[in-house]
Formats: C-alpha cells, sequence, structure tokens
C-alpha cells in the first residue's frame, strides 16, 4: 500500500475507541500511517490521538461518527477526504454491539439495534469508500466481524447473524473490487479481552489481548488477506464447529 501513496499513507478507522481498535491505530502510527480516529465520545479520542500523536509523531485526526446515524454518513467521505488533504489510503470498520443475549430476545429493539450498528452502519461507511475507492483502482477496506457469525448459537444469534451478514456482505464487496486492485479483509476474531467480553467465562487459553489481535489485525490487513481468523486456530475452531452434525449441535452448550 504504501508504494503507491506519494506521501504518508493514511487510514481512518471507524469506532476507534474500541479495545481493538486502540491496539490497531497504534500498529498503524508504529508503521508510519497518518491517522483518523472515528467514534461517538470524540473526547475521549482526542486524548487517544494525543497519545498517538506524542509516541509516533504521526498526524492524528478525530471525526465524530455514530453507526446509527445514518444520515450524517453522507459526509463521511468528504470529511475524511478534508482531514488527510486526500482520500486515505484505507478504512478500517471497528466498532461493534454486543447486546445481552435474553434482554435481546424479550426487547426487539434491541435486536434491531445489533443489525443496524452490526451491520447497516457498517455496511453505509464501506460502501460510501467503496464508491471512492473503486475508480481510484487502489486502496484497502477491512472490517471486523467475529466467529460468532460462522454458526448461529443460543448463546448470541442475534450478534452472530448481523456478523454473518457483514462477513457475507464483505465477501461480495471483495469479489466486486478485485478488478480494481482494491483490498477487502474480513477480519474474524474469537474471544478477545476487552470491555465486550468483561465477566465473561472464557478458557484462558482461548482468550487474547486486544494488543495481540491488534497486531494480527493490522498484519492480515497489510498482507491483503480476504478472511484472516484472529488469531489463525480460529479457523481450525470453527471449521470443527461448523461441521458438527446439527443433532449434535442441538445438544451443546455453546
Ligand atoms: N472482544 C471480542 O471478543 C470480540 C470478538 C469478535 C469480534 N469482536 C468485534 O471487535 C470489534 C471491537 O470490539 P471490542 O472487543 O474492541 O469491544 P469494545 O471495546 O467494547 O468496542 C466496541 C466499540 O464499538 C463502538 N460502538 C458501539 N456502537 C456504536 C455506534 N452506534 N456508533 C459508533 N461506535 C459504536 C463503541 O463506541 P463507544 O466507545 O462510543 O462506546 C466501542 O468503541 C467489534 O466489532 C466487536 O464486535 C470482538
Amino acid at each position: 500500500m504504501t508504494e503507491q501513496h506519494p506521501s504518508m499513507p493514511s487510514v481512518v478507522i471507524f469506532g476507534a475507541a474500541s479495545e481493538i481498535a486502540r491496539a490497531m491505530a497504534d500498529e498503524f502510527a508504529r508503521k508510519g500511517y497518518a491517522l483518523a480516529l472515528a467514534g461517538r465520545n470524540t473526547e475521549e479520542l482526542g486524548v487517544i490521538a494525543g497519545d498517538l500523536r506524542i509516541r509516533h509523531q504521526r498526524p492524528c485526526h478525530v471525526l465524530p461518527f455514530d453507526a446509527e446515524d445514518l444520515d450524517s454518513h453522507a459526509g463521511l467521505v468528504d470529511s475524511c477526504t478534508a482531514v488527510f488533504g486526500a482520500l486515505p489510503d484505507g478504512v478500517v470498520v471497528c466498532f461493534g454491539f454486543l447486546p445481552d443475549q435474553a434482554a435481546a430476545q424479550r426487547d426487539f429493539a434491541l435486536a434491531k439495534k445489533c443489525l443496524d450498528v452490526n451491520y447497516t452502519g457498517a455496511m453505509s461507511v464501506l460502501e460510501r469508500f467503496a464508491g471512492e475507492m473503486e475508480p481510484r483502482r487502489w486502496g484497502f477496506l477491512a472490517a471486523v466481524s467475529s466467529v460468532a457469525g460462522d454458526r448461529g448459537r443460543k448463546s448470541n444469534y442475534h450478534y452472530g447473524a448481523a456478523k454473518a451478514a457483514l462477513a457475507t456482505y464483505l465477501e461480495g464487496l471483495r469479489h466486486r473490487l478485485h478488478a480494481s486492485g482494491v483490498r477487502v479483509t474480513t477480519l474474524k476474531p474469537g474471544f478477545v479481552d476487552t470491555r465486550m467480553t468483561f465477566g465473561m467465562k472464557v478458557p484462558g487459553p482461548l482468550l487474547t489481548s486486544a494488543e495481540k489481535a491488534g497486531r494480527l489485525c493490522v498484519r492480515a490487513i497489510l498482507r491483503g488477506r480476504g478472511t484472516a481468523y484472529v488469531p489463525e486456530y480460529w479457523r481450525l475452531i470453527l471449521l470443527l464447529i461448523r461441521h458438527l452434525p446439527e443433532f449434535i449441535f442441538k445438544k451443546t452448550n455453546l
């Protein structure tokens, strides 16, 4: 990616206050990228940006962004282009919403919000940047889906369905953009130690730190991977889970 850009490469991260996103921002800055951090809490993002600027000596901008405020997305490409002086090299979508499963079963609004944030909000952002990057013919788009999208489970199927929709969308986008040279990466983390998983009972060896997950995500993106499991051993775990016959799967407590 860097060789195609005349000056400093740039990336915008949506949902940049997420713990995985912070680790990705750190890694991109370490690799010489200028950053734009987009999210709801611009005050918190300002602190994160200040820290990145000091530690990496790279420009780091803050942009207000709410995944559910779809009307406001019309101005996203322009505001990113304004801060960098050009369309960014890359776009990473990292925001996500994991509702309490029992609450989402009782409350349709919560179940809908899960789809609105994880799928519709992500698709809205990616589609806008894809439209600009396709004619430019280079760059990268990436989004954080989840292993939860690989098979519906009683413990999180609203979230899993939304992440599956995102993964299928990204697969189609990758197909569409292949000829243009714009790379599209689907990131599928397993359990990562963040606010989202706080309090969950996860066997230690299956829990990855946000720092490691962020590093692996950036590596997959910059290598132009199509779909990356984070860490890679989740590919094998999900292969087994996906191939469990339904009559056995129904009896599990996953
Ligand atoms: N942790 C895991 O085990 C795991 C596993 C697989 C996939 N993932 C995915 O990884 C991504 C990052 O999650 P994380 O683990 O780093 O959790 P996190 O720290 O809780 O981050 C979630 C982020 O999503 C943002 N967000 C939620 N709703 C939003 C909205 N309407 N508009 C804009 N931003 C919104 C939150 O913003 P605020 O800061 O404003 O609240 C927060 O920064 C998510 O897509 C998640 O689904 C996580």
